[in-house]
């Protein structure tokens, strides 16, 4: 039988804002915006997904206002868009006001990119690249990138002053007073994959013995701040959702806590700093997260939290974004075990990758029981 998602079509209220269906467009960087403008062809493309069902689009990460937030990250990324200066909020303006005609909602994901931006790459070549304590990474690890690039990202470098620290929160509260003031709808933060608040979270980069390291509380300091300095800018109306994962980039195994209790002392800061929706980052959403029980890091961050949270990972597809970089995907129907858990209570929203990607229509095909398009990697040459 093939299984549809009708549940995953009520609404969500998230502050003073109201999603139509629970279904969300991951955020998915595209490199569709030379000089840091987004053009209409990125307006038509997330347009596209907002006239098909989708509730919520989470842009591909933009940019912050700090001069290393972005550059050619691991995979040699270019032409990412940014979040200040007229000719991006411009940009900006045009794709959201399209989304809202459409009828849909969009956050900007607000992004810096941290250890993983090669020194010497994008607007601001001179600029060196923020690294809490110097580090980019572990030696090892299980990741799949180019290992001259990861000998050159493995020299350390000088740890972020206090006064950097201060620079990049203060870049997020602006860069999310510029998403405002062009109608983005929330705000999402970036805070995964091994990038700069990630790499706060992650004792392997944050061997710090003041109080932006040592344990969690103290790792998730910055990631509050920026909340805490966001909110400030956006006031108490504006949902703030913030991403995080285990895996990174530098360590598809790594992780930032090894049992429930740990991630609590992770999360909990970040929910007192005003974090209204967490994005739990994984690889495979039905994976559980923790030894002993069934549960996925979507279900204990909603446990732990008290907050709704996000499942992410592999939905209608057969494998997950890493492999499927070397190998592609082909659809596979898996919608039976998204409703077991949201009927659960597991997840309050469902984000979709690689299948909207290819394939603007795809939730109004899951809704209707249609068949879905397979992934490939030449796929990413094109907005669809
Ligand atoms: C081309 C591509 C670009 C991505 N860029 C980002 C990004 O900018 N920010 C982010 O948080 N995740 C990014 N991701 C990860 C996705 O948001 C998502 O978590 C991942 O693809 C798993 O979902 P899926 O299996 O449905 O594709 C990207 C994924 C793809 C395929």
């Amino acid at each position: 039988m093939t299984e549809t998602i009708e549940p995953l079509f009520q609404p969500l209220q998230l502050l003073d804002v109201t999603l139509r269906s629970r279904i969300v467009m991951a955020p998915m960087t595209r490199c569709f915006s030379p000089g840091g403008v987004p053009g209409q062809n990125v307006a038509d493309y997330y347009r596209r997904r907002a006239e098909a069902g989708v509730g919520l689009i989470v842009t591909e990460g933009t940019g912050i206002d700090h001069p290393s937030a972005i550059g050619s990250g691991a995979h040699g990324e270019s032409n990412i868009p940014v979040l200040h200066g007229e000719a991006a909020l411009a940009g900006w303006r045009k794709v959201v006001d399209d989304v809202h005609a459409a009828g849909g909602l969009i956050f900007p994901q607000l992004w810096h990119m941290g250890v993983l931006r090669t020194p010497g790459t994008g607007p601001f070549p001179e600029a060196p690249s923020s690294r809490p304590s110097g580090i980019w990474g572990p030696q090892g690890g299980s990741r799949s990138m180019n290992p001259e690039y990861v000998e050159r990202m493995l020299a350390p470098t000088e740890p972020m002053t206090e006064s950097e620290i201060a620079d990049v929160i203060a870049g997020y509260a602006r860069s999310a007073a510029s998403a405002r003031s062009v109608g983005f709808d929330g705000i999402a933060i970036h805070a995964a994959h091994g990038y700069l608040i990630d790499t706060f979270f992650w004792s392997q980069t944050n061997e710090r013995t003041d109080r932006w390291g040592g344990d969690p509380a103290g790792r998730a300091r910055f990631g509050a701040e920026v909340v805490k300095a966001i909110r400030g800018a956006v006031g108490p109306g504006v949902p703030i959702m913030l991403r995080y994962s285990q895996w990174k980039q530098q360590d598809y195994d790594a992780r930032i806590a090894r049992a429930p209790q740990e991630l609590e002392g992770l999360l909990r800061p970040l929910v007192d700093a005003g974090v209204d929706v967490f994005d739990a980052s994984t690889r495979i959403f039905s994976q559980p997260a923790f030894e002993g029980s069934d549960l996925t890091l979507a279900g204990w961050t909603k446990q732990i939290t008290g907050k709704p949270s996000m499942a992410v990972g592999g939905v209608g597809l057969s494998r997950d974004l890493l492999t499927s970089l070397a190998a592609g995907a082909v659809p596979e129907n898996n919608l039976a075990q998204v409703l077991t858990r949201f009927e659960r209570g597991e997840f309050d929203l469902l984000a979709v990758g690689r299948s909207l990607l290819v394939d603007p229509e795809w939730a109004l095909k899951a809704r209707r029981g249609e068949p879905f398009k397979p992934f490939s990697l030449e796929q990413l040459r094109q907005l669809y």
